[in-house]
């Protein structure tokens, strides 16, 4: 069978030749691609975070994905730092991770992301002081309440969506980093969004996605730079999760919940400077790459148009 190929082979122009070769170039480069696609979404065991410290923080951790990562995290034995605005959320969530995996140590800070940021960075920074704290997950982000056109962006949201979504992580980073320079390891997951990598444009939600393009670029220019001391700066990329600020609020097999994405996120703690965790939605991401950007642009816009429609009838609804 191979020499009737190859003797077949022989008798055809040179072109063909070439572009077979590369034809079968491509399709390894394929096979490889998802053979490690299946290693490490399935095979691949997760680091034990507890080797990059006892403690671990995180901010907005009383709703949605970042509350998934506090469970998680005390699953696997660590203390916790919880970053948060609403003091009875944070001491609920406490309690419920208390209730379950009483090993745990947990401190709590308020912080309003979109307030005095700088006061609240000192109260972090008083709160960590003496703690080996080897994790980090940058989860704190607003997004627009729903989908709508630049102009009519308020003040208010778009000065809380450059507070909250990127200086919070960046203050954050900069008050965790150097007791982990100090210690050699630490590993700092910033929650980025499919809005700024997956797709080519978020329509409608421009602000959201140009701060989660300034988390992915801030993300892995960290990685570079702290690779050699240890630290390991990665960008989770989620699409759809079911939670409160999410336009699809129900799960399914492509929108997990909370916990569904927390439990994927663990497994990569430490690894790629940029992932997308729960599996499904790396399927997403190949079509999204896959198809024309005119085409991901228009379905986007007409997504995002429909979101719009249904926030605005909401709000008539309310004024009525
Ligand atoms: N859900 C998705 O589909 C999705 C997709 C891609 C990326 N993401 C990203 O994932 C992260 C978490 O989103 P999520 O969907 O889990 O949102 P969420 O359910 O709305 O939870 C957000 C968390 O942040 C806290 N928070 C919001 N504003 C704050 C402020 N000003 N100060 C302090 N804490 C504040 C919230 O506190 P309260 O409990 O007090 O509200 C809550 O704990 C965000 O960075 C988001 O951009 C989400």
């Amino acid at each position: 069978m191979q020499c009737c190929i190859i003797a077949r082979l022989k008798t055809q122009p040179l072109w063909f030749g070439l572009l077979f070769v590369l034809g079968l170039f491509s399709l390894l480069k394929f096979f490889i691609a998802f053979l490690r696609w299946v290693y490490v979404n399935f095979l691949r065991a997760p680091k034990n975070l507890k080797k990059y410290g006892s403690w671990a923080v995180i901010t907005g951790p009383t709703d949605g994905i970042g509350k998934g990562y506090a469970f998680q995290l005390a699953r696997v034995g660590l203390n916790l730092v919880l970053v948060g605005r609403n003091p009875d959320k944070l001491k609920d969530v406490s309690d419920l991770i208390l209730a379950k995996y009483g090993k745990s140590q947990i401190k709590t800070v308020v912080v309003d992301f979109a307030g005095d940021v700088s006061e609240g960075m000192v109260k972090i920074r008083e709160a960590i002081e003496g703690l080996d704290v080897g994790v980090l997950i940058n989860n704190v982000g607003i997004s627009y309440p729903y989908a709508r056109y630049f102009h009519e962006v308020d003040e208010e949201l778009l000065k809380n969506l450059i507070k909250v979504n990127v200086e919070g992580t960046t203050k954050v980073t900069h008050i965790v980093l150097p007791g982990m320079l100090q210690r050699k390891k630490g590993a700092i997951v910033n929650i980025g969004s499919g809005a700024a990598i997956v797709i080519p444009s978020d329509p409608l939600y421009a602000v959201y996605a140009a701060t989660k393009a300034y988390i992915d670029q801030f993300s892995r220019c960290l990685y570079v730079e702290y690779k050699k001391s240890g630290i390991d700066v990665q960008c989770q990329v989620p699409l759809y999760v079911a939670t409160k600020m999410a336009s699809i609020k129900r799960s399914s097999f492509f929108v997990p919940s909370t916990d569904g994405y927390a439990r994927a996120g663990m497994r990569w703690i430490g690894y790629e400077p940029r992932c997308t965790p729960y599996w499904p939605h790396s399927i997403l991401w190949v079509l999204a790459y896959s198809l024309p950007e005119s085409l991901v642009d228009a379905w986007r816009l007409w997504f995002c148009l429909g979101i719009r429609k249904r926030g605005q009838l909401k709000d008539t609804k309310k004024k009525e």
